[in-house]
């Protein structure tokens, strides 16, 4: 059984759609706990409720950057996971961390990466007048919403779209692109060389 932990800042959708899978199909893994940042990171209560660790790493107590990834870091390996998730995890992981998980370490971001890194990305996808967004899930390297990706969604933008909808569609296909790129993960279908994810099956790692 492989052993997922999962960081989040809030609402915790993403998380809970890996957390419903991984039990309702049976994965070969098994999530073991939920960090978050914030003490009232809404998605807590839900994990709490189905029987699983939860725990706060409050930024805001450490005096630097540094100091909160390494409490953050070795909280995370007291659970001695194979699989770290951010879902939804609003704070920036330093070199240090993200070395120390590299290759099993994944994120997803709401936008065709490497299009729209960072905040509001639906806004600047609006504004750029993109007929097309989605949301990627890839493998964390140093660079901010960078790195290998494993699993790309697509969604049309259609006339009167604000940021709000937008924003709820592409949600809808997260929760479909992060289980999947999960569970080839746990199964050891994801193979990762010169910066690129192929699954060994051939399966397509596109959802349009
Ligand atoms: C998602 O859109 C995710 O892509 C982004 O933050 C949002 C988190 O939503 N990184 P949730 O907490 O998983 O509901």
């Amino acid at each position: 059984m492989k052993r997922i932990v999962i960081l989040i800042s809030g609402r915790g959708s993403n998380m809970q759609a890996i957390v419903q899978r991984c039990a309702e199909q049976r994965w070969p893994s098994e999530v073991v706990a939920v960090l978050a940042n914030q003490p009232g990171a809404e998605g807590l209560a839900f994990a709490a409720g189905r029987g699983i660790a939860t725990g706060v790493v409050d930024h805001r107590a450490y005096g630097s950057r540094e100091d909160f990834d390494a409490a953050l870091a070795q909280r995370i390996e007291s659970f001695a996971p194979d699989l770290v998730l951010l879902a939804g995890f609003m704070r920036v992981l330093g070199g240090a961390f993200v070395r120390r998980f590299e290759g099993r370490l994944l994120n997803i971001h709401p936008s065709l990466l490497p299009a729209f890194p960072g905040l509001h990305t639906h806004e600047r996808a609006l504004s750029e007048g993109c007929q097309a967004v989605g949301a990627t899930v890839h493998f964390v390297t140093p660079e901010l919403d960078h790195g290998p990706i494993v699993m790309q969604s697509v969604v049309p933008v259609r006339a009167g779209d604000t940021p709000q909808t937008l924003a709820a569609r592409v949600l809808a296909t997260e929760h479909v692109i992060y289980p999947q790129s999960v569970l080839w993960f746990v199964q050891d279908k994801l193979q990762l060389a010169d910066g690129r994810v192929r699954q060994t099956d051939g399966a397509s790692q596109v959802l349009i």
